[in-house]
């Protein structure tokens, strides 16, 4: 049995209104944060690279990578669709190497192997079924893929390495978790990445 904290889903805060000032503060008062993500993942993605963003929300972290990387072809998925909506806005400039459509983690409409990397912020801790996940982010990634979370520290990190470590996936390199500088005070934030 896993112990850890984690809130689930809460979808009255990802939609409608409340998508709305996600997405000011988003792209207004915790920008700083994306971009040090992006900063952090540009360096370790090979040229042309698909990358996934897990629970994109309105999509900054989909922005901040293709402005610095136009080689890039960015999918993000969330469960809501408000969310969805914003981040196709927020993306539209970047044209058909963005996309953002809806869909569960842990029922990813991707053939197998289709990335070369998997990210995710501030989203794990909210995933319904995070052991659920594993296989699915094993499957989209293809072999030396990574997955990179970027999350609050009461994240399911431990069930997610655990499920992996149990079947035989993601355990590629060993597994490397740490504090993760995201340039916001008060909200603190660690890095576990995993390897295809
Ligand atoms: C706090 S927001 C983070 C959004 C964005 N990644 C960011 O860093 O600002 C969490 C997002 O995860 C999404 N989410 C929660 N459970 C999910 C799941 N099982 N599959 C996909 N997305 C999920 C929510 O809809 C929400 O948009």
């Amino acid at each position: 049995m896993h112990t850890h904290r984690h809130t689930h889903n809460c979808p009255a805060l990802f939609s409608g209104r409340a998508s709305r000032i996600y997405d000011v503060v988003a792209r207004r008062f915790v920008r700083r944060m994306y971009r040090r993500i992006a900063d952090d993942l540009v360096g370790a993605l090979p040229r042309n690279a698909d990358v996934l963003d897990v629970g994109t929300g309105p999509g900054v972290l989909l922005v901040e990578l293709a402005t610095r990387r136009p080689d890039l072809r960015l999918t993000g998925i969330d469960l809501s669709d408000d969310m969805i909506a914003l981040a196709q806005r927020n993306t539209r400039e970047f044209g058909d190497r963005v996309s953002a459509r809806v869909a569960n983690v842990v029922d990813l409409p991707f053939a197998d192997g289709s990335f070369d990397v998997v990210t995710t912020s501030l989203s794990s801790h909210h995933w319904d079924d995070p052991a659920a996940a594993v296989p699915e982010l094993a499957r989209v990634l293809h072999p030396g893929g990574r997955f990179y979370d970027y999350d609050l520290p009461f994240a399911p990190f431990d069930v997610l390495a655990d499920t992996a470590r149990e079947r035989g996936v993601l355990a590629g390199e060993p597994l490397r978790r740490g504090k993760f500088r995201n340039g916001v005070p008060l909200l603190p934030c660690v890095r576990q990445v995993m390897t295809a």
